[in-house]
């Protein structure tokens, strides 16, 4: 399409209001034309922010409205599956927070719907696609330079203790970005899973703080993905691939070191927002770019449900205490 993009935001938390915000501010061929949340206020507030786009009260009607020419959904987990389909199901463009969907029915249904229209509409947010850290990282995995690779690493500490949090929304919310990295980077898919965990306290054995689920690839190379959900002292993030002669591995923190009064010190990422302010940008510009070029690009919806497929394993894994094989189906032909 030729000119400027009409984008309509459905959510505008902590999430939407930065993504409307790198919109607004920073790519040039987006407007924010219309804005809808349950919170009346919050939405009036982020559309008086972006120049004044129109505020809906019904995520449907959004959609459907002639005006917008695109969709970002960023209501919270449960909502994204349903308005995904129905963006698809309009013909419109959709850059859909992680997770495309909290369960493998839900993904299944936004993936017919897209491969019945013959064509990609959907990008899902795995921002980490766009992190000049984990490119440069793959980069240099992929060009050979350290043999094949054969150990998959990653690291994701979440800074805040948000309270009881069960193990189900600790992989289908956190850990499905580290699942992402985990097929992006290595380019292959996940076999087997195993996972572990520790219970915020003992009273809920439901809940997980701490997570680690091992990988096993098709092609023999292993994985390991730890996520610590209530770190407490701020967010990182590390992934590392081992190849035959050589490791390539991001560094966790962006910050410079400084040395002074007989210490060392880096400060840390408060949160994601800090941490990937770039990638969230680049995101934005991509999938804008994306729209005008009239071909979709970066993570799939086939991503977001082999995502989920690799999570809803993992978690089988951990509430039984055994290895759960993961089938992933042939990948239909519009997603390349
Ligand atoms: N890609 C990333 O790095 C990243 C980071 C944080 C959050 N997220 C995802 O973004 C989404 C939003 O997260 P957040 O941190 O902004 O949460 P948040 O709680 O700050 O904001 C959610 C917003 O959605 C609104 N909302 C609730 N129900 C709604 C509905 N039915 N329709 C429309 N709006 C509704 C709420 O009023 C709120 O304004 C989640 O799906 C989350 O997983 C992604």
């Amino acid at each position: 399409m030729s000119g400027t993009v009409n984008v309509g935001l459905v959510g505008t938390g902590g999430m939407g209001g930065r993504h409307a915000a790198n919109l607004n501010d920073s790519v040039a061929a987006a407007n924010v034309a219309a804005i809808m949340d349950v919170d009346a206020a919050r939405a009036e507030a982020v559309a008086a922010r972006c120049g004044g786009a129109a505020v809906y009260s019904d995520a449907e009607a959004l959609i459907a409205a002639p005006e917008v020419d695109a969709v970002l959904i960023a209501a919270p987990d449960r909502f994204h599956a349903a308005l995904a389909r129905s963006c698809v199901e309009a013909g419109k463009p959709v850059l859909c927070e992680k997770p495309l969907a909290t369960n493998v029915a839900d993904a299944t249904l936004v993936v017919e719907a897209e491969v019945a229209g013959g064509r990609r509409l959907v990008q899902v947010g795995f921002m980490r696609q766009y992190d000049p850290a984990h490119v440069a990282a793959k980069e240099v995995s992929d060009s050979g330079e350290q043999g094949k690779a054969l150990i998959f690493r990653s690291v994701h500490n979440n800074p805040e203790k948000y309270g009881i949090r069960p193990l189900v929304d600790v992989v289908t919310n956190s850990i499905i970005h580290d699942i992402h990295s985990a097929r992006w980077m290595m380019g292959e898919e996940v076999a087997r899973v195993n996972t572990a965990y520790i219970p915020s306290s003992s009273d809920h054995p439901e809940s997980a703080r701490f997570v680690m689920v091992q990988l096993h690839y098709r092609s023999g190379a292993l994985g390991t993905l730890e996520c610590n959900s209530e770190a407490g002292y701020g967010y990182e993030v590390m992934v590392s691939i081992t190849g035959e002669t050589g490791v390539v591995q991001t560094s966790p923190l962006q910050s410079p070191v400084v040395r002074r009064s007989n210490a060392r010190r880096q400060w840390v990422e408060a949160d994601w927002l800090q941490r990937f302010q770039i990638a969230y940008l680049n995101e934005a510009q991509a999938w804008v770019q994306s729209i005008v070029d009239g071909q979709a690009t970066g993570p799939s919806a086939w991503d977001g449900y082999v995502s989920i497929l690799v999570a809803d394993a993992s978690i089988e894994s951990g509430l039984k205490g055994m290895p759960v094989d993961v089938e992933v189906p042939d990948r239909p032909t519009i997603y390349g």
